[in-house]
């Protein structure tokens, strides 16, 4: 079984770490230990803390944290929820637990890898459902509806969508779920992008609070600004989450007993996590839109829904996109996603949830360079 190289987790791990203007992450400003232990009682936490027993976690995950977590869902006890390392090893279960060779697997497109190149190596056929930049970014759900046939054993969702920014409404998401009940397939949302809520009401309820053929993959990482405790779920029915749960002890087996601790701890206070993660988002989302506004001869760009992702197409510009990325790479320590890790050449991944003074520093590092051209 062979598995293609994930393009975008390539390419970050060799630029991130020596990147100055990180305009290519996906999640909210990270949080440091000191941080965010001081959105609660600090000492108590930090006490608590110091009595975590570094041993194995149970491999479900804590009872607490599958309390936290199954009360983000309706009809959803600790039973339905998997922990596990990431979002990205949630969907690495789930694609295993469900898809045989021969299966039919329907994918949002452009996409996270993950979210096809598994299904991918499992032997399946498997079948894009393009979203395009001319029709804004819009999921066109009667396309969606031809590419399904009578083998489709699951279909993939990503809301809010990364790398675009799309969102699919809650009225389609129910009509999906709902031909998904009458013809017996699976639907994965990956919605680790859920609470971030740039505009009001556009996001729609969580998949698995609307179905049960729905399952939900959610993540510490994107919205609460923790991908260092590499810490995700799967929540759905408790049938699956034992199939996915078999995969994971060869996996993981389990997560770390203090992330757990921490991520427990950070989703008790999400509110405040939220409040913090959404003012930064938020404002930097009004400074990016003015800078296309004012940069539009450069780009062609759809106005992100939700998440913290931007993916525009770039006109005017003497070079391919990932020429031009390792140029501002190189030259000004400014980093950006090309659409080439999408298999998308031409298009840019852009993300603003973090660090506000060092977001506008990278744009206009950007507006120099695109003057000089
Ligand atoms: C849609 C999507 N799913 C999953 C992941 C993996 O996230 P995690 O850090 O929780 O493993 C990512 C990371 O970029 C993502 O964009």
């Amino acid at each position: 079984m062979n598995i293609k190289t994930f393009g975008v987790e390539r390419w970050m791990n060799t630029y991130e770490n020596d990147a100055v203007y990180n305009l290519a992450e996906t999640d909210a400003k990270p949080f440091t230990l000191e941080e965010l232990v001081s959105i609660g009682d600090k000492n108590k936490v930090l006490n608590d803390m110091l009595k975590v027993k570094l041993s194995y976690n149970p491999t479900t995950g804590s009872k607490k944290l599958r309390e936290v977590i199954s009360g983000f869902y309706n009809d959803t006890s600790p039973e339905n929820v998997l922990v596990t390392t990431g979002a990205i090893e949630a969907d690495f279960l789930v694609t295993n637990s469900l898809v045989e060779p021969g299966d039919t697997v329907v994918v949002q497109f452009p996409a996270y890898q993950a979210l096809y190149s598994t299904a991918e190596a499992r032997g399946a056929n498997v079948k894009y459902w393009k979203m395009d930049i001319d029709d804004n970014y819009e999921p066109d759900i009667e396309k969606l509806k031809n590419l399904i046939d009578d083998k489709t054993k699951l279909v993939v969702l990503n809301i809010p969508h990364n790398p675009t920014g799309a969102v699919i409404s809650e009225q389609q998401l129910r009509t999906i779920l709902s031909w998904a009940e009458e013809q017996g397939f699976w639907v994965l949302c990956d919605e680790v992008y859920h609470d971030f809520a740039i505009n009001k009401g556009v996001i729609p309820p969580y998949g698995r609070s609307l179905s049960q053929k729905a399952i939900s993959v959610g993540s510490m990482s994107k919205s609460y600004g923790l991908s260092g405790l590499r810490l995700g779920w799967i929540a759905g029915p408790t049938e699956l989450i034992n199939k996915c749960w078999s995969w994971k002890d060869y996996t993981s087996i389990s997560n770390s007993p203090l992330n757990d601790f921490l991520a427990a701890f950070a989703l008790i206070n999400v509110d405040k996590v939220m409040k913090r993660n959404l003012q930064i988002a938020r404002k930097n989302f009004r400074i990016l839109m003015d800078w296309f506004e004012e940069h539009n001869n450069w780009f062609d760009y759809v106005k992100p829904k939700a998440g913290v992702l931007v993916f525009p197409r770039l006109k005017n510009i003497p070079f391919s996109t990932e020429e031009l990325c390792k140029k501002l790479f190189y030259d000004k320590k400014l980093l950006m996603v090309p659409g080439e890790c999408f298999e998308m050449p031409g298009y840019l991944r852009i993300g603003y949830g973090n660090n506000t003074e060092m977001f506008e520093k990278g744009l206009s590092i950007f507006s120099s360079f695109l003057k000089n051209l």
